[in-house]
């Protein structure tokens, strides 16, 4: 009589490849996650198929980085030799790439910056080439996450002018300026140099500002919406998903997971029990696809037979 149940189907992935490394490297704030070497991918990928994992999202760290982050949409840069490594060797996984800027410039914005201001629309263009870049390299679904105003569109249109009509776009429709991504700046060394992200992610007191956000998305082209952080926005979910019937994604960010480690490593809590719960919950709100850092933990515990 369960209502909402979650399959390994419903969940992705984060994995983090970093090309100034040779062997995998633990981030300190998200103990048993590590960021792995370029040449480490499909190693990765199969340890996760065996698991009965088969969705996956890249992030890059990048050997070099400029003021409009050049090495995101570089032929040669990390994403794309990743994905295309993993890609010849698994044609039917799922690859996602997350489409942003932080990485990729010095000043570690989403956008280009100006006289300390974000340059939205002088980002659009390049959006589109980082996600034409990784449609050649063999991504199946291109995630912008930078909360550029019409970054669907111009992402759609460069897409499909190259070619790439079947290349899906996963928007991160509705990402708060949460505190929550601390733990990932140090983990896609994403960190900004001044300033905060308030001006072009959502105010958290607001809650039909996202449903705006989703709704522009989907009238440019978005294919799948998301909601970011989980926890916190779980009443953003229900919304969503209530509101537009759209395939939904949520994503259980990494200062929520921080936060269960945390307390698994003091012995607090019960992080089987807990990541479960977490997991069904998010599910239970409305989500259909769940991008999480527990995912290869919640495989392996099903496998060894957890049952609630
Ligand atoms: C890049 C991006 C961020 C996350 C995913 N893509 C960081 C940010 O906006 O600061 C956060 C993911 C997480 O915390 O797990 N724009």
């Amino acid at each position: 009589m369960r209502e909402a149940k979650v399959e390994l189907d419903d969940l992705i992935v984060p994995i983090f490849v970093d090309e100034t490394i040779s062997k995998p490297l633990e981030i300190r704030s998200m103990p048993g996650y590590y960021r792995i070497p370029v040449e480490g991918v499909v190693e990765e990928v199969e340890k996760c198929l065996d698991l009965g994992l088969n969705s996956f999202i890249f992030f890059g760290i990048p050997s070099y980085k400029d003021e409009i982050g050049s090495s995101a949409f570089d032929k040669n840069g990390v994403i794309q030799k990743a994905v295309r490594l993993v890609r010849k060797e698994f044609p039917d996984v799922v690859i996602v790439t997350d489409v942003c800027l932080c990485e990729y410039t010095t000043h570690g914005h989403c956008g280009i910056v100006k006289d300390g201001k974000i340059m939205n629309d002088e980002t659009l263009p390049i959006l589109g080439k980082i996600a034409v870049s990784h449609a050649e390299a063999g991504a199946d679904i291109v995630a912008p996450s930078g909360m550029m105003d019409g970054m669907v569109k111009a992402i759609r249109s460069a897409l499909d002018d190259e070619g790439f009509t079947d290349v899906a776009i996963m928007s991160y429709s509705a990402k708060y300026a949460s505190s929550f991504y601390g733990p990932f700046r140090e983990a896609a060394d994403s960190g900004y140099k001044f300033g905060d992200r308030r001006s072009y992610q959502a105010d958290i007191h607001n809650g039909d500002e996202a449903l705006r956000e989703v709704e522009l998305d989907l009238k440019e082209g978005a294919d799948i919406v998301m909601v970011k952080p989980a926890l916190a926005y779980l009443d953003i979910v229900r919304r969503v998903k209530e509101t537009f019937r759209v395939p939904t994604c949520a994503y259980n960010v990494s200062g929520e997971y921080s936060m269960v480690k945390a307390s698994a490593i003091q012995g607090w809590l019960d992080e089987k029990d807990i990541v479960y719960e977490i997991l069904t919950s998010i599910k239970r709100a409305g989500a259909d696809l769940i991008i999480t850092y527990h995912a290869k933990d919640f495989a392996r515990w099903m496998k060894e037979g957890f049952d609630w």
